[in-house]
């Protein structure tokens, strides 16, 4: 099969499309025919070490063992170990295979069960591939960490990315009044997905407007940690799901300590993928009140293009990867 293969930690050069063996499925795993994939800012990061933490997280040290990148996927089961239930071939399914070891990066992959659940019908493989690890870490963000309640004004900064789209519509749809935090290009994209009010941070600071807010999503971007803190009405919650490396470490270094010293709650947010919280997200889906918003699509071989763009970080919701070998209805 054809794959797009690294050997070494690297920028998007390091990629290579080949061709490999196509994987076995284990006795508790699903071979998929991949029809779609995205890719996401945790691909870059294990592409390039640029954490290097990366290295230490039992990837490999000085060189990736896992040489197929990828975490979503969607696609038509080909087969299935003599352990699974679920799912038999024919099946078209979606899910992010990240815990399984990636590998979406390719036309054939393999995957635990339970990373896995059916396509909702109405989306293309394309479509239904951009949704796993975005949608599933803005669930986790807002219902799980933030404590979503319906009436809350909630704002989301970043929100025209691979998780702020998902996190902009999710929490529409728990009932919240949502404020999207976003550049000019995209004040009218995230209006259009649900957006109560919107503000461009190329113009303004939300942090020092005034307004209050019950539950704060850090998707993206960086405001200093007691910013953030004085945008909380005052038994509000912030939760940082991303954004720059100073955004990062305040909320896992210093978010534990003001949480203690007040009644404002902050905290970090590390996603995990789970089959109850994809089946959450197809059913929103499936009910037409979460849509993927879809920025650029590349074919395999293009990958290295597709993760440069993304790794420019203003891509406008998700970067996909289309299969030749895709009937992508
Ligand atoms: N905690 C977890 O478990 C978890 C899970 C998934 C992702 N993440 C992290 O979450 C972050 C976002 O992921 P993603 O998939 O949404 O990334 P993404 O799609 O690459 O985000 C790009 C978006 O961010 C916006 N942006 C860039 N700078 C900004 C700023 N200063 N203020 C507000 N928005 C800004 C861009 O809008 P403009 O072009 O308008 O600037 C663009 O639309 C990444 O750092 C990723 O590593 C964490």
């Amino acid at each position: 099969m054809k794959a797009i293969v690294r050997t070494k930690y690297g920028p998007p050069d390091v990629l290579k499309l080949e061709e490999v063996p196509k994987p076995t499925p284990g006795d508790d795993q699903v071979l998929i025919r991949v029809h779609g994939a995205s890719v996401n800012a945790a691909d870059w990061h294990l592409l390039t070490a640029d954490i290097f933490l990366v290295r230490l997280m039992g990837r490999g040290l000085l060189r990736p063992k896992d040489k197929i990148l990828g975490a979503d996927v969607a696609g038509r089961v080909e087969a299935v170990g003599r352990n699974v239930k679920q799912f038999k071939p024919g099946d078209e399914v979606f899910g992010d295979i990240f815990q399984s070891g990636g590998g979406a990066l390719a036309e054939y992959a393999c995957a635990r069960e339970d990373a896995l659940a059916l396509k909702p019908a109405s989306l293309t493989f394309e479509e239904a591939a951009a949704v796993p690890l975005a949608a599933v870490t803005a669930l986790q963000g807002l219902r799980d960490k933030g404590k979503i309640r319906p009436g809350q004004k909630v704002l989301i900064n970043g929100a025209s990315g691979g998780v702020g789209t998902f996190a902009v519509q999710i929490a529409k749809s728990l009932g919240a009044e949502v404020t999207a935090v976003c550049s000019t290009r995209n004040l009218d994209m995230v209006r259009s997905i649900g957006a109560d009010q919107v503000i461009d941070y190329t113009k303004e600071d939300f942090t020092t407007s005034g307004q209050r807010y019950d539950l704060i999503l850090a998707a993206n971007g960086y405001h200093p940690i007691l910013d953030y803190r004085r945008a909380l009405s005052p038994k509000g919650i912030y939760v940082m799901s991303g954004g720059s490396w100073a955004q990062m470490f305040q909320a896992m270094l210093l978010g534990p300590w003001v949480s203690m010293t007040g009644s404002k709650k902050m905290g970090a947010l590390s996603a995990k993928a789970n089959p109850k919280d994809l089946a959450f997200v197809k059913e929103l889906l499936e009910a037409g009140k979460v849509k993927p918003v879809i920025d650029r699509r590349y074919p395999l071989s293009e990958v290295p293009e597709a993760l440069r763009y993304l790794g420019e970080g203003h891509a406008r919701g998700k970067v996909v990867i289309t299969m030749e070998h895709s009937s992508n209805t």
